[in-house]
């Protein structure tokens, strides 16, 4: 099949998507409101640091791939994917305005037999209703019989180098049975195992549960790890004995509070939406509430480690280690060292960060107040300089053994210091 698709919102998800499908012979445009990364894009400029600029330019080369922010090239194309933001607003209720706007943009451009799929997570019903609703006005078109619909979640794991967005399986629920038959065909070009569901609500509900899954288990275990502490026991210890057990298990780590575009985001839309039905959502409420208690935790172990050295945590130097939200990525949003940073601050320590992968905070929505800071070098005479590293995210590349020799007291909230040479008394677990 010669095809040519547009896929919308050029971020973490539509950009190794759209590299993807390239790669597998079908034509993409790539469109975003961004220019900046739409002019990147032009010049073969990665912006995500696990995707090379490459991969890129080979694709331009080419000429599989294009970037615009010009929404009437969807008149020439046989899809659209939808993979832009899906956040919550201030008062933590779904915000699809993303998915909205961009449904307005392209509705006017929208032909007979344009398949348009959405895969940005959201609550079971965005697509069906509110995605359809503002297609079918600004159209004049009928989904189900002049284009088709679908919803397909999309599944990433950003940071992991062995994750290949061709060999994850993936959910793919339609409007209709033929809109599912034609968003199975589209993915199948790319993808090598597809699931059908029998509508585009049971797709988008199977999202919701896989991060729902992750957030109720995260904070299983982080409840556990302040339990276990108080009976002296390490709880890295006993997740390592019990994913021994071959079935019937599965193991997930404690931290310093949820971090990321999803899992502390996602579950909330299904608690929204289940309000309509008169239903509530008490797993989701409840791991919400112990996930952020987290870094009430964690600061309350350092002022703990600070007072072992008869310190005020008033007037301390604190620096807290790895801002992005998990390890071995540059991506920094909803990640729970902001509020380390906050409440450390707020307890009137001088706190700085460091994070090979984020050199200088840029603007942020929630932590205007960081803006500009820039991360410490990274030597001897400046980890020895603060009283205590806490270690909030532990990526791969940084050395240890090295913090261990220039620290004087190391808190750490992803047992990364497990397996170094330290001195008696000079790791917090927390
Ligand atoms: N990042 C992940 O690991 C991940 C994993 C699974 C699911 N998701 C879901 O995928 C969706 C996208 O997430 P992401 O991480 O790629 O976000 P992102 O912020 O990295 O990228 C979104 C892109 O959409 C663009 N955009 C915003 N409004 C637009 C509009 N009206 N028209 C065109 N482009 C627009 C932005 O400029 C940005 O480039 C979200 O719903 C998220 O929950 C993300």
């Amino acid at each position: 099949m010669d095809m040519k698709i547009a896929i919308v919102g050029l971020g973490y998800v539509g950009l190794p998507l759209s590299l993807q499908f390239a790669k597998s012979g079908v034509k993409v445009l790539g469109l975003d409101i961004d220019s900046g990364k739409v002019n990147s894009l032009k010049r073969g400029k990665s912006y995500i640091k696990h995707i090379a600029s490459e991969d890129i330019k080979s694709e331009l080369a080419a000429g599989r791939f294009s970037a615009s922010t010009d929404f009437s090239a969807v008149r020439k194309v046989d899809a659209v994917i939808i993979c832009v933001p899906t956040p919550l607003n201030k008062n933590r209720e779904p915000d699809i305005s993303y998915i909205i706007k961009t449904g307005e943009s392209i509705a006017p451009h929208l032909h007979r037999g344009i398949l348009i799929v959405l895969e940005s997570t959201t609550y079971p019903g965005t697509t069906d209703e509110d995605l359809r609703a503002v297609l079918e006005s600004g159209s004049g078109l009928k989904a189900g019989k002049d284009f088709q619909l679908a919803f397909s979640p999309e599944r990433e794991d950003p940071g992991n180098p062995d994750s290949k967005v061709a060999l994850i399986p993936k959910v793919v629920g339609g409007y209709t049975a033929a809109c599912r038959d034609k968003a199975i065909a589209l993915y199948s070009q790319a993808i090598r195992t597809i699931v059908p569901v029998s509508s585009c609500r049971a797709a988008e509900a199977t999202k919701l549960l896989e991060n729902i899954f992750r957030g109720v288990n995260i904070a299983l275990v982080n409840e556990l790890k302040v339990v276990y502490a108080a009976m002296g026991i390490d709880v890295w210890e006993v997740i390592h004995a019990a994913r021994t057990k071959p079935f019937g298990y599965m193991a997930f780590y404690p931290g310093p509070g949820l971090g990321g575009h999803c899992i502390p985001i996602d579950p909330f839309y299904l608690t929204w939406k289940a309000r309509e039905y008169g239903m509530s959502t008490r797993f989701i409420e409840l791991a919400g509430e112990v996930n952020t208690a987290m870094p009430e935790y964690v600061v309350r172990r350092v002022i703990e480690a600070l007072n072992a050295r008869r310190k005020a945590t008033n007037g301390s130097r604190v620096l807290v280690l790895g801002l992005a939200y998990k390890a071995d990525v540059d991506d920094m949003r909803e990640s729970p060292t902001y509020k380390l940073l906050d409440l450390l601050k707020e307890h009137g320590a001088e706190v700085a960060y460091y994070d090979p992968y984020i050199p200088l905070i840029g603007p942020t929505r929630e932590h205007a107040a960081w803006k500009g800071a820039r991360y410490v070098r990274w030597d001897r005479r400046t980890i020895r300089s603060f009283d205590v590293t806490l270690i909030s995210t532990a990526h791969k590349c940084v050395n240890y053994q090295e913090l261990a020799q220039w620290s004087q007291t190391i808190v750490d909230t992803r047992n990364a210091m497990t397996g170094v040479r330290t001195k008696p008394g000079q790791v917090w677990k927390a």
